[in-house]
């Protein structure tokens, strides 16, 4: 008896390898997967043109059929990889049974409707790229069943809702959903995030200490052209594994900065908000900071001298604001190179021979008003 299974064992392995005969609920899967895509958009060059099912998806002796747009191990399918073709139509749900799938990348194609829930049941997959398509409606909270998911790349489509708390389940490093239509406040994120990108959308709320708890890895945020508000609490900086912040064009009224004791953070831009005070002299402190935005905001009073004589610092845009007094002589002294502009503030002898003061400063009658009758600013 043994022997006999044994022998049928080893037939059905040696076929399966020699012909790569790919798993029929696959081939279904595939075949439903191009049918979803309008062929009238499909060019005779492209890969899902090639997808010819007379022969078998994944054998390799492919010479005119399946030349591209899908990978195989064995006899199951785990990539889907379509090329930047301009396939109009949907994501079949039936994407689902190919449970073997390790990425999926359609990125830079016109594929529209719902991302299908079906899709978030596959246990394997590692990368979820949709970017720039027409993919509409929200995430749902059963995205925490992608297990194995590493990266999720949706940018670029018209996605809306809020961000379920669940994502904060997944074992993810990269997550970008940016350029879309999500409302609501910042979610729980990923503690094994290290990038993560949700910029012109319209979140709102403030900055809250429970959805970046935990997340030590995290190295670029990227938050811009949303409608966050509050202050930027003094924790958030202090991240240590920081090293790109953007937050600009938001609706920030204040920051709190406190000095790091170790800080990898190299790039802060909080420009165009409505932050009212000084400037936060602590950002001085940070021991790798190159590039500095705190353009277009409400800054009054002097800027500090440290700014000037820190060395790491390449790039300081501060024009927009309301500084006044003297700016510090050391950035015009030959030893500084600092690139931006220090334009379009309340400062006296700003010398225009320098890059920093190309812009104009504004004029006086408005720099009196701002500060009053007392030098003081106005709140
Ligand atoms: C698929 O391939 C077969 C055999 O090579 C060919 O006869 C048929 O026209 C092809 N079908 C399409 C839609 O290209
Ligand atoms: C600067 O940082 C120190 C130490 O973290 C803190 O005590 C101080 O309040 C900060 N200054 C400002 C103006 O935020």
């Amino acid at each position: 008896m043994t022997t006999i299974f044994l022998f049928l064992y080893l037939l059905l392995i040696s076929t399966a390898t020699a012909t790569a005969t790919t798993l029929y609920s696959d081939v279904s899967a595939l075949k439903a997967i191009k049918a979803a895509i309008d062929p009238t958009t499909i060019p005779s060059y492209s890969c899902l043109a090639s997808w010819n099912f007379t022969s078998d998806p994944c054998s390799n002796h492919h010479v005119t059929h399946f030349l591209c747009g899908l990978s195989c191990s064995g006899n199951r399918v785990t990539q889907l990889t379509f090329d930047r073709a301009g396939y109009v139509g949907t994501l079949s749900p039936l994407v689902s049974k190919l449970t073997q799938l390790i990425t999926i990348d359609i990125s830079d194609n016109k594929l529209s409707g719902p991302i299908p829930a079906s899709l978030f049941s596959l246990p394997n997959l590692q990368t979820l790229n949709l970017r720039s398509n027409s993919f509409s409606g929200t995430i749902p909270p059963a995205i925490s069943n992608l297990k194995s998911i590493q990266a999720i790349e949706i940018s670029h489509n018209s996605l809306s809702g809020s961000l379920p708390d669940t994502l904060s389940l997944l074992t993810l490093t990269r997550l970008d959903l940016s350029f879309n239509k999500f409302t609501g406040p910042i979610p729980k994120l990923p503690k094994t995030l290290i990038e993560l990108a949700v910029k012109s959308n319209s979140l709102s709320g403030y900055l809250p200490k429970t959805s970046f708890n935990g997340l030590t890895q995290l190295e670029v945020v990227e938050l811009s052209d949303n409608s966050l508000t509050g202050t930027i609490p003094g924790w958030f900086l202090l991240q240590q594994s920081l090293q790109q912040v953007n937050l600009a064009n938001n609706g920030f009224t204040g920051i709190e900065i406190s000095k790091p004791i170790d800080s990898n953070l190299i790039a802060v831009d909080v420009g165009y908000n409505k932050i009212v005070g000084n400037i936060p002299v602590n950002l001085s402190a940070y021991p790798v900071l190159s590039s500095l935005s705190l353009r277009y905001n409400n800054l009054y009073g002097p800027i500090p001298p440290e700014f000037s004589q820190k060395a790491t610092l390449k790039r300081l845009f501060l024009d927009g604001n309301y500084l006044s007094g003297l700016p510090p002589k050391e950035f015009f002294s030959g030893k500084s190179s600092v690139s931006g502009s220090l334009g379009d503030n309340c400062l006296k002898s700003c010398p225009i021979s320098s890059e920093l003061c190309l812009k104009s400063q504004k004029p006086s009658s408005i720099c009196q008003q701002a500060y009053g009758a007392k030098g003081k600013p106005k709140s």
